[in-house]
């Protein structure tokens, strides 16, 4: 692989390597599927004095997404990429790594992003993908999350922001919320709770990424001092 294509694949290396933009801030790139309650606490985090991020993409995989709508009346980019649009799985997973990519993200940020992203996106991008689910991992992976939870009687939940590896629902912890059950929950009820959580740590997540306050050790993200940070 030349040098200008181990940029392309790395957009982290490629973008220090670059230079810092005009703005110091570090590049977010979000993707979500739906209603974008997340997006949206990102949007205003990012929006606080001296955040230093800020969001340069939004993409989601349908049109329809509320989300592009957030960002657009925020002024950001948008794409939409949908699997169906692409022969395969793996095929849709490089279109979108190309679309991300060129948008040179720091931390690329699935808020709501309902599909499986494959090894073609996921290697793009090594240890700067974070995810937020609305369980407390290992417990409750999937799409259905807070109902499966609901039916199987727990009395604690929450969720879970974590690093996307290879596997769903899996990659190494960053911060974990709970949320206890309540006499009367339904689905929709406890998830909006659960989201409160979300849109806390969620931004948290992506700063402390962003500053590069994040090394893995194996299953571990253990979570740097800023004068811990490599410089
Ligand atoms: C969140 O609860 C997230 O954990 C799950 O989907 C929900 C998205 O909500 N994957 P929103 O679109 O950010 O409102």
């Amino acid at each position: 692989m030349n040098h200008k294509a181990q940029e392309w694949f790395n957009p982290l290396g490629g973008y220090r390597a670059a230079g810092r933009g005009v703005a110091d801030d570090r590049r977010v790139a979000v993707l979500v599927s739906g209603h974008g309650s997340n997006l949206q606490a990102l949007l205003d985090a990012a929006a606080g004095p001296g955040s230093g991020i800020a969001v340069v993409l939004v993409a989601a995989d349908r049109a329809g997404a509320f989300g592009l709508e957030r960002a657009r009346r925020a002024g950001i980019d948008t794409a939409v990429v949908r699997p169906g649009d692409h022969p395969d799985r793996p095929a849709f997973d490089l279109a979108l790594r190309d679309r991300v990519a060129a948008a040179r993200p720091d931390v690329v940020c699935l808020a709501g992003f309902m599909r499986i992203l494959g090894p073609g996106f996921v290697r793009a991008f090594p240890d700067r993908i974070v995810n937020t689910h609305p369980s407390l991992l290992p417990a409750f992976r999937g799409a259905h999350a807070v109902r499966d939870a609901l039916a199987y009687g727990v009395k604690l939940t929450g969720c879970t922001v974590h690093l996307v590896d290879e596997e769903v629902d899996h990659g190494p912890v960053l911060f974990q919320a709970a949320v206890p059950v309540e006499p009367g929950d339904d689905e929709d009820r406890l998830h909006q709770r659960i989201k409160r959580e979300e849109h806390r740590l969620l931004p948290r997540a992506v700063r402390l990424l962003a500053e590069g306050r994040v090394r893995v050790e194996g299953r571990r993200a253990v979570l740097l001092e800023p004068e811990e940070v490599p410089r």
